[in-house]
């Protein structure tokens, strides 16, 4: 009898432990306002910037959970609005929610930092809490227990619309398998899909949003994770070509 109480008692603190969130010290509260300026293209962030700040990402301990991204919106959100994503390995879907309806049921997966005097880390979204994401929130936490951090990202971004983002399973699979992962939105941009495609299957209209390093097998300073379809118009003279850089 005792040892069966014992058991559900485990049980159900290892339940609690995975639903309990992680609180991050000076994690700035969501609004539809922190997306506010932000253009639909990623290319404020160059593979040559995304290195400097994976350095300070590495300097914190955040490189195995976290990669950084040239923050930028698809979509158009009404206040009180949110992207919400969820999804696996191999597949993720996101769309618009109502931040009140799912607040507790998410964290956020993407952060800008802002290049005020005083930065700040700012969600932009939520995605399903799972043991990783939680896993990933021990370590920004730890990270931003020390001020210095978002200083130092704030002064290497030096004015460029940067910030970080959690590495999701489809993004750690398609880079174990030399894969980028692809995002497809619907033609309202209330909805998106994304999935791994092969480095053969990349267009020269599609650029890189999403760096990471160490997590793939490359030995690259940075690792491509993610592309977005950019227009020809906004795409940078120095753009390099998507793909892993070996
Ligand atoms: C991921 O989710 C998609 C859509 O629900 C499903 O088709 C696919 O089989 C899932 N993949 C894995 C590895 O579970
Ligand atoms: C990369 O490494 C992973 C994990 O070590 C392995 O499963 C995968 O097959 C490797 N991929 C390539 C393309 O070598
Ligand atoms: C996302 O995938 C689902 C399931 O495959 C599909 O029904 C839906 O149309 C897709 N949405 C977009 C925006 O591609």
């Amino acid at each position: 009898m005792k040892s069966t109480s014992g058991f559900l008692l485990l049980l159900f603190s290892v339940t609690a432990a995975i639903a309990a969130d992680v609180t991050i010290p000076g994690e700035g509260a969501y609004s539809v306002s922190n997306l506010g300026g932000l253009p639909d293209e990623p290319t404020s962030v160059t593979q040559p910037l995304a290195n400097k700040l994976l350095d300070v990402l590495e300097k914190y301990g955040l490189t195995k959970n976290f990669g950084v991204v040239g923050v930028h919106s698809h979509v158009s959100l009404a206040p009180g609005q949110v992207m919400f994503q969820h999804g696996n390995s191999t597949f993720t879907h996101q769309e618009i929610e109502v931040y009140n309806d799912l607040r507790s049921d998410g964290v956020p997966y993407t952060y800008r930092i802002t290049t005020d005097t005083i930065p700040q880390l700012l969600p932009l979204d939520l995605g399903e809490i799972t043991p990783n994401v939680l896993a990933a929130r021990s370590d920004l936490a730890g990270a931003m227990a020390n001020k210095a951090f978002l200083q130092e990202f704030a002064e290497k971004a030096s004015g460029h619309l940067a910030g970080i983002a959690y590495i999701r399973p489809l993004d750690r699979m398609a880079l174990e398998h030399s894969e980028v992962v692809k995002n497809h939105y619907n033609a309202e941009k209330t909805a998106g899909n994304a999935t791994a495609i092969s480095l053969a299957a990349v267009e020269s209209d599609d650029a890189p949003s999403f760096f990471t390093r160490g997590v793939g097998n490359s030995t690259a300073v940075s690792e491509i994770t993610m592309l977005i379809l950019l227009p020809v118009s906004a795409r940078p003279a120095d753009m390099e070509t998507p793909g892993r850089t070996k």
